[in-house]
């Protein structure tokens, strides 16, 4: 049986067409030599398309090994021994792994649930802000593993508030809800201590590529020269991700059957018993199950080779993130949960 792998919001659909044929085509002689793009008076030509793309100076846009990396070298230069980095409650387990790494420590914010969605409560961030008074606050929008953003206008305020502290907007799932760039300049103008990270990880589906590139606000000086990389970055991989940029229409339709498996598994699973799938803007679904059931479900879907991610952070204790699939897997995944949550047992006071 043919496993259906959907724990680690990796884009099933695979990467546009152009992207291999830049590996077909590629010039194997060019492997043995650096970049000559600083000649040209520039880093490269993705940081020079991507700065265009967002209208600021090239210097401002930074290339990493995946976002993972830029997170990590923003905290390292940031953050220091006693100091705190604000973060969300219901997150990626790394950011709360991360403060440790410099003898920080972490305050969390809890995202709230209301009707549909998790919230986040921007005056509970700025309450805590007060308070704590952090080096570093991480605001993800879209949220792993809860799907929801922030709302621009939550941003600003949030962003004209808490002024003294770096604010690192983690943007991995930038681009399923939208990929509109409009506010971006703004943003880094009203706040030069902003940085937002972004990645072609999960959108342009290059997981395996790892390449992620951050624009940074202009006071973050100590950042642009801590990741510099003064013989050029990985050329090829720059490629890819240029071939990916360009072909649009490739990826605003795999966008469109995730977003109509969104809506499938909304109406699928909130009809069985127990079950309550929450919206998202990203490439996965937060979903509440029978927690009293946790056993039965874990190995039913095993057993049906569907491998889905259990959470146990606070707040989501009783739910799953399950990313979304190909229309295939999708519809296998929804069939699984059917098949499962139609034999879960009796609770005994109701058999009796
Ligand atoms: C919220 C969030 N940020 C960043 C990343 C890192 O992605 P990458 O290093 O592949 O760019 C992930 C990976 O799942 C993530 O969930």
């Amino acid at each position: 049986m043919d496993q259906i792998i959907l724990d680690r919001n990796e884009n099933q659909y695979g990467p546009a067409p152009a992207c291999y044929d830049v590996l077909r085509h590629a010039n194997l002689e060019q492997l043995s030599l650096y970049s000559r793009d600083f000649a040209k008076g520039r880093k490269s030509e993705l940081s020079q398309r991507l700065a265009d793309d967002i209208g600021i100076p090239e210097e401002r846009v930074l290339l990493s090994y995946g976002s993972e990396d830029m997170l990590k070298q923003v905290v390292h230069c940031y953050l220091h021994q006693g100091e705190r980095l604000l973060l969300p409650q219901q997150s990626w387990w790394y950011y709360k792994k991360i403060a440790k790494e410099v003898h920080g420590n972490h305050v969390e914010y809890p995202l709230v649930e209301r009707g549909s969605r998790f919230e986040f409560d921007v005056d509970d961030i700025i309450h805590l802000y007060r308070i704590h008074k952090p080096h570093v606050i991480l605001i993800a929008s879209p949220n792993n593993p809860t799907g929801s953003s922030m709302p621009q206008a939550d941003l600003a305020r949030l962003i004209d508030t808490c002024s003294s502290s770096v604010i690192v907007l983690d943007q991995a799932y930038y681009g399923f809800e939208n990929t509109d760039n409009n506010h971006l300049k703004d943003f880094l103008t009203a706040h030069p201590r902003l940085v937002v990270l972004r990645t072609f990880s999960k959108y342009y589906a290059l997981a395996g590529l790892r390449i992620g590139y951050t624009c940074v606000g202009a006071e973050l000086t100590h950042l642009i020269e801590f990741s510099a990389r003064y013989l050029g970055y990985n050329q090829l991989t720059e490629k890819i991700a240029l071939a990916a940029l360009t072909d649009k229409a490739y990826y605003e339709r795999i966008n469109g059957y995730m977003r109509e498996d969104k809506a499938m598994y909304i109406r699928e699973l909130n009809a069985l018993d127990g079950f309550k799938a929450f919206e998202s803007d990203a490439n996965f679904m937060l979903v509440r199950f029978p927690v009293e059931q946790k056993k039965v479900l874990q190995e039913g879907l095993k057993q049906r080779g569907v491998i889905v991610k259990f959470l146990d952070d606070p707040g989501v204790t009783d739910c799953i993130r399950i990313t979304i699939g190909t229309r295939e897997q999708n519809a296998q995944v929804v069939t699984a949960f059917q098949k499962v949550a139609a034999r879960f047992p009796v609770p005994a006071e109701v058999a009796s």
